[in-house]
């Protein structure tokens, strides 16, 4: 019996987080390389990957990678291994994004379901045989818009999906990541967010002890609660670290091993400066669970700008991808 506990808590262990390196094949292409004026397609796709993992010293930051199906057969550049079991070898935990992405509610046209439960349990199968995967990961989108969305409906089916996700997982060896993504799209408040995470939380947890799901062997991945992108307002750290940790402490049992953020969109800068400040709340208010970042975005991006495709370029974005590893890093002691 693999100890879902023990790998979930090394995870979050030793002022790592995790890096996010899961996106389908056609987000990588549009939203990380095509949106950076880089060309796409699988090769592209491979050196974007090598510069993030095989970074000379990843292992001091980053517990463990999530990625995707593609990048499990791929190498880097003088490389012998794929990229799983050389970041293995390294320390680090591969872990493999397994839903397929979303499509329309269809009793709420404007909110999205995640899908990819059939041919599950084949799926975790092959990954732990084959790259030796630690954990998974499952995304669902949870939309606000003002008091209209989300729907209870879509919160439910959602969680209903992320547990039959998570027993799968954990009937295969393997810790469950589950991440019920509240965007950060929209003119809410923050105040919005934090009822909006609070209720999911409440939803994903109701769903999982409904399904017998063992809580202490999954890591939950959530959004801060952050004022909307176009609600004209930027709130400080410590407001984020409020309202964040509060819908976490009335929600989140204390039986849970992890909990990680997503970036969503904010900058590398303030994804920073929100997990310094959840973190020194952390240790005031005696959270019960560790927490810790699972950033793409905001790891990233300084990084794709730097290197624009360009072979001569890549020693200097591992450069600034390690000092933003630093910096996200060292929040976590703040
Ligand atoms: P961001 O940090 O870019 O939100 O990505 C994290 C993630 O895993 C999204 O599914």
């Amino acid at each position: 019996m693999v100890d879902l506990f023990g790998e979930a808590r090394m995870l979050m262990a030793g002022g790592k987080g995790l890096l996010a390196a899961d996106e389908s094949d056609k987000s990588a292409d549009e939203k990380r390389l095509a949106a950076f004026g880089i060309d796409t397609g699988p090769e592209m796709r491979r050196e974007f990957r090598d510069i993030l993992l095989e970074t000379p010293g990843l292992e001091k930051y980053i517990s463990g990678v999530i990625l995707y199906e593609e990048t499990l057969e791929q190498k880097g550049d003088g490389v012998a291994d794929v990229f799983p079991i050389s970041l293995a070898k390294r320390g680090i935990i591969p872990g493999i994004k397994v839903d397929q992405g979303t499509e329309p509610f269809p009793e709420s046209k404007n909110e999205l379901i995640t899908k990819g439960l059939i041919g599950l349990p084949e799926r975790l199968a092959a990954y732990k045989e084959k790259y030796n995967t630690g954990f998974t990961k499952w995304r669902a989108v949870i939309t606000i818009d003002g008091d209209r969305l989300p729907t209870a409906q879509a919160i439910i089916e959602n969680c209903k999906r992320l547990a039959t996700y998570a027993c799968e997982v954990q009937k295969a060896g393997m810790v469950p990541m589950l991440e019920p993504e509240v965007l950060l799209d929209g003119n809410h408040s923050r105040l919005r967010a934090r009822e909006v995470i609070t209720k999911t939380m409440h939803a994903l947890v109701a769903a999982l002890e409904d399904q017998a799901v063992d809580l202490s062997g999954v890591i939950i991945k959530t959004s801060m609660a952050v004022s909307g992108k176009d609600s004209g307002r930027t709130d400080t750290p410590e407001e984020v670290a409020e309202d964040t940790l509060g819908a976490l402490m009335e929600a989140v049992p204390a039986s849970i091993p992890g909990i990680v953020f997503l970036s969503g969109g904010q900058t590398p800068d303030e994804a920073t400066a929100n997990l310094a400040a959840i973190s020194k709340l952390v240790k005031a208010k005696n959270a019960p669970w560790p927490l810790t970042f699972s950033y793409a975005r905001a790891l990233q991006e300084e990084a794709i700008k730097v290197w624009a495709g360009k072979p001569e370029n890549v020693p200097a974005a591992r450069e600034v991808f390690m000092a933003r590893l630093e910096k996200v890093s060292n929040a976590l002691n703040a």
